[in-house]
């Protein structure tokens, strides 16, 4: 029975680190790295007493409302932390400042409602963060600031975000993950993703986009094996007016994908990529219109 055999083992050693191990965790060291475990403990705070020299820290699935300064300063040699399925209403400025070796921050599933420009600071190596799952409205312009070279991976889906940090978005060369689905964003910065050389996923599923301005980007996808780094797109859900401004989008050809449009009437509902390259037209203006039924024309 090796677990039963096990357990005891686990057990001694986390008796063995007794006064750095915060009394609902478990802290081993394995492999000469301390990993503090306190997922799922009913935790309302971060443990004050965590030893300043771990390397992972899991504090998932507890009721932690809020994060400050204190909770990580000194764990310089932090790699992986993770606080998904919290009550996280607060992040206050700096809380990740001294975080300089994270490479993984995990905080979905709490109840953010904006991000300041000095929350995510500190992390300068990070190339992991997933918010999804919050309540985001705003994320301050230079929220990403401090990690725009490293991260290679962004997850703000399921959120009530209009606009992301599109700039600094823009300007991550590492990037290879974008998701921004599931939020209310309903436009895109013509040429915002033309930097982004490694990306090779970006979904905008359900979102409140009516149009999309010509990216370099989106060729990519089509020719998958003489592209470095294909790119998987997706952006159903979203209320697409099919006129001439996306018939650059309809000729990609990307016959797998299952978006559909919602505008103009004639074309409500039907397929993107089986609507005809012809139908994606934009009414010329008739001659001695009022000014009245021009407008009505371009709906
Ligand atoms: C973990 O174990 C190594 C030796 O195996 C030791 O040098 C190190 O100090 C230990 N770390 C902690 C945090 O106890
Ligand atoms: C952090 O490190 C500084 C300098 O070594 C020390 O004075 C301070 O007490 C430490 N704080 C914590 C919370 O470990």
């Amino acid at each position: 029975m090796p677990l039963l055999l096990l357990l005891p083992l686990l057990w001694a050693g986390a008796l063995a680190m007794d006064k750095l191990c915060p009394l609902p965790c478990v802290c081993q060291n394995l492999s000469e790295s301390l990993s503090t475990l306190c997922a799922h403990r009913g935790l309302l705070f971060v443990p004050p007493n965590v030893d300043r020299r771990t390397v992972e820290l899991r504090l998932a699935d507890n009721f932690i409302q809020a994060l400050g300064p204190p909770d990580f300063r000194n764990m310089t040699g932090l790699v992986d932390l993770t606080l998904s399925r919290n009550a996280i209403t607060r992040i206050g400025a700096r809380s990740f400042g001294d975080l300089e070796s994270l490479r993984s921050l995990h905080l979905d599933g709490n109840r953010l409602v904006e991000l300041g420009s000095s929350s995510l600071r500190g992390p300068v190596n990070l190339q992991h963060l997933i918010l999804s799952g919050n309540q985001l409205g705003r994320i301050a312009p230079g929220a990403f600031d401090d990690f725009l070279d490293s991260l290679e991976d962004l997850d703000v889906s399921y959120n009530n975000l209009r606009q992301v940090p599109w700039a600094g978005i823009g300007s991550m060369p590492a990037l290879h993950t974008l998701n921004l689905d599931h939020n209310l964003i309903d436009a895109l910065p013509p040429g915002v993703f033309a930097q982004l050389s490694q990306l090779s996923r970006l979904d905008l599923t359900s979102n409140r986009l009516a149009t999309l301005a010509p990216d370099p980007l989106f060729s990519r996808g089509r020719d998958a094996e003489a592209s470095p780094s294909p790119l998987v797109l997706s952006f159903s859900g979203n209320p697409l007016h099919c006129n001439c401004e996306l018939l650059w989008l309809r000729r990609l050809a990307r016959p797998d994908d299952l978006e559909t449009c919602a505008s103009p009437p004639t074309l409500a509902g039907r397929y993107f990529w089986a609507v005809p390259e012809g139908e994606f037209s934009c009414e010329p203006p008739l001659i001695a219109g009022t000014r009245g039924s021009l407008e009505v024309l371009f709906q």
